[in-house]
């Protein structure tokens, strides 16, 4: 099957959206005003994505931020119903373009060792292990640090 996902920048006028999505992903939701700084943070790049054939209701999102040749994913979400679609990849594919143009040679993502979703598309995205962070999380479970080469 093809899937074609839309990615687009999140705008001045996306942070009521982006904090929505976020809220549909994680327990502990980041709020407009978080977003909003996001969106005017130079070196921070925020993206929604849309699954094929619902171009108005975006489904999820991606913040990243870089710093000279570095760059830091902040965090990645799809909303429940859209996972397993490939609209994660497209997102992670796409942050990885614009920051390698803008000249980051390197990504980092840290993630809860134990969140299998995540650990499998860093890792089929090409993320190596790059360290660990034991009980970094509050429920105690370990953070995992990938890092992505961007210069391939
Ligand atoms: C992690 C997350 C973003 C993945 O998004 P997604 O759109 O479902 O992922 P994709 O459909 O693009 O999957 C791409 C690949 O990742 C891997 N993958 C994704 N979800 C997986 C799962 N539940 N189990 C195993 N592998 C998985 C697979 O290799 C998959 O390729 P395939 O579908 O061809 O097998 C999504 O599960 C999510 O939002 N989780 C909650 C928030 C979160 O944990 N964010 C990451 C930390 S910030």
């Amino acid at each position: 099957m093809t899937r074609t996902c839309a990615v687009s920048r999140a705008g001045p006028g996306d942070a009521a959206l982006l904090a929505a999505l976020h809220a549909r992903c994680f327990a502990k939701p980041w709020d407009e005003i978080a977003m909003a700084r996001f969106v005017a943070a130079p070196g921070v790049l925020c993206l929604v994505g849309t699954a094929p054939h619902e171009v108005a209701a975006p489904a999820a999102l991606l913040i990243a931020r870089a710093a000279a040749d570095e760059a830091e994913l902040l965090t990645m979400g799809v909303i429940p119903e859209r996972r397993r679609a490939g609209l994660g990849r497209a997102l992670l594919s796409h942050a990885l373009a614009v920051l390698s143009s803008r000249g980051a040679t390197q990504l980092f993502l840290e993630v809860d060792e134990t969140n299998a979703a995540a650990v499998a598309l860093y890792r089929a995205s090409g993320a190596k292990p790059a360290g660990r962070r034991e009980r970094y999380y509050e429920s105690g479970a370990n953070a995992a640090i990938f890092s992505l080469d961007l210069r391939s």
